[in-house]
C-alpha cells in the first residue's frame, strides 16, 4: 500500500542522571525523552513533507482520539494549503500500560471519507493493533487514499503489519506519556514526551 517512511529521528532511553521531573501519584516519576522543542521541529518537517508528496490536493486529517490531539492540531497549523478535520476514537488500551489486544470504535467520524485523500494521524504505533483495525474500518469507506502519520513508532512491540507513511520519532520499548499520551488519563498535557516509571519499580 504504501512507500517506506521517511527518516523518523532515532531516540534513545534517557540517561537515570537525568533531572528527573516531579514525582507524580505513587512515587511515579517521567524522565523528558523528547523536549517540546524537538518535537515541534520534526512535526514542522513532517507537514512539510507531506505536503510535498501531495502539493495540490486537499487533505483531510483523520486525528485518533485523545492521544492525538495535540500532534493533529500542531501538524495541522504546519500544513499549507487546503486542510480539513475530522476525529474518531478507540478504545484499546485499559487503564494500565499494557494493551488488551482489543480494539473497538466509540466515536465514529462526523462525515464521509469517500473519494477524499485522508491522512490518519495517530500519537504512537505500538502492537500496530490499533491502527490495523481503523484502516480496515476506512478502507471500506473508499477514499482516494489513506495515509498514515505517526508522532511516535515503537518497533520492538509490532505484532500486526502496519506501516506508517510517516513517522516522527523512533522511540525504544519503553512505556511514555505527555504530548497527549497518557498513563490512566493523566500525564496528557505535559508539553514533553517522556518516560514513565513506576514508583514501585524505582
Ligand atoms: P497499538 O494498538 O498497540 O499500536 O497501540 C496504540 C495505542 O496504544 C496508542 O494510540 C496509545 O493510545 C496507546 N499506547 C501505546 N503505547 C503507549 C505508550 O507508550 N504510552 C501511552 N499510550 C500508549
Ligand atoms: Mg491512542
Amino acid at each position: 500500500m504504501a512507500k517506506k517512511a521517511k527518516s523518523p529521528k532515532k531516540v534513545k532511553s534517557p540517561k537515570k542522571a537525568q533531572k528527573p521531573q516531579p514525582k507524580g501519584k505513587g512515587g511515579e516519576s517521567v524522565r523528558i525523552l523528547i523536549s517540546r522543542g524537538r518535537l515541534q521541529r520534526r512535526i514542522t518537517e513532517m507537514a512539510r513533507e507531506i505536503r510535498k508528496d501531495f502539493p495540490d490536493e486537499p487533505l483531510h486529517l483523520v486525528g485518533v482520539l485523545k492521544g492525538a490531539v495535540f500532534f493533529l492540531t500542531d501538524l495541522g497549523k504546519q500544513m499549507s494549503g487546503e486542510v480539513s478535520f475530522d476525529f474518531i476514537a478507540v478504545a484499546s488500551y485499559g487503564l494500565g500500560t499494557h494493551s488488551s489486544g482489543q480494539v473497538r470504535l466509540t466515536r465514529d467520524l462526523d462525515s464521509s471519507i469517500e473519494g477524499k485523500t485522508v491522512i490518519v494521524v495517530e500519537d504512537i504505533l505500538d502492537t500496530g493493533m490499533t491502527l490495523q483495525y481503523l484502516l480496515r474500518v476506512f478502507e471500506q469507506r473508499k477514499p482516494k487514499r489513506i495515509r498514515v502519520a505517526v508522532l511516535l513508532d515503537k518497533p520492538e512491540r509490532r505484532i500486526a503489519a502496519v506501516h506508517a507513511d510517516y513517522v516522527g520519532f523512533t522511540i525504544p520499548n519503553e512505556f511514555v506519556v505527555g504530548f497527549g499520551l497518557d498513563y490512566a488519563e493523566r500525564y496528557r498535557n505535559m508539553p514533553d514526551v517522556g518516560v514513565l516509571s513506576l514508583g514501585r519499580k524505582d
